[in-house]
């Protein structure tokens, strides 16, 4: 069955190439984002493993540990990586997951028959340290993913996660934040001290929180 906004991420342990990992143990109180990817050796996938390595220091700001994963063996992911290293001009610093015996891509439905009957199509779960999954994204396989958007979406999660506010379409870093419904209009003005404006009663907006 697909996994829902929600659930408890589905705990596994595996073969990785950074060594053994139990997944839940390993995220300990950080965020996750489990990315899978079609195969190793392929255009796109170079590209994007590529970027995630380059956004270490964006991934880290925010306590957020990737990790990539693809039915492939785990020795042809440790030649990729040096294709990955080489052309992508990078160092890939997080584990990619081995999971030749689709365990895993199984069990997160990452594999559409339809798209391909025996590869993981580009799958996307963010993961709180409450282990339950807070964003699925499913692209097709001949479509790089957006990783700022990814940021975007996190940064997006944990100001509602730690501020009590929720973020309006097309929201930027800096721009305005929408108040939460939970939060009564008199709980405002000491929760949101940087000010607020009342649109309708149910759109009341404030200075994002946290800058
Ligand atoms: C890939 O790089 O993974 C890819 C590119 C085009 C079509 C399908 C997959």
């Amino acid at each position: 069955m697909a996994i829902r906004l929600g659930d408890v991420a589905p705990d596994f342990t595996v073969n990785t190439t950074q060594g053994e990992i139990s997944f839940h143990n390993w995220l300990g109180e950080s965020w996750g984002i489990l990315f899978s990817h079609p195969a190793d050796y392929t255009p796109v996938c170079t590209t994007e493993l590529g970027t995630v390595a380059k956004l270490k220091d964006e991934f880290e700001k925010r306590n957020v540990k990737p990790i990539a994963i693809s039915v492939d063996p785990l020795e042809d992911h440790k030649e990729w990586v040096k294709d990955i290293n080489e052309t992508q001009n990078t160092n890939v610093n997080f584990p990619i997951i081995a999971d030749p015996d689709k365990k895993v891509a199984v069990l997160y439905d990452m594999i559409h028959p339809n798209a391909s009957e025996k590869a993981t199509v580009r799958s996307v779960f963010v993961i709180g340290p409450d282990k339950k999954v807070k964003l699925t994204l499913t692209y097709p396989a001949s479509t790089g993913r957006n990783f700022d958007e990814l940021l975007r979406v996190i940064d997006s999660l944990q100001l509602t996660a730690y501020h009590s506010v929720a973020t309006p379409a097309n929201w930027q870093d800096g721009d305005d934040c929408v108040i939460v419904p939970s939060v009564s209009n008199e709980e405002i003005p000491a929760k949101f001290p940087k000010g607020h404006t009342v649109i309708k009663p149910y759109l009341r907006m404030t200075p994002q929180p946290n800058k």
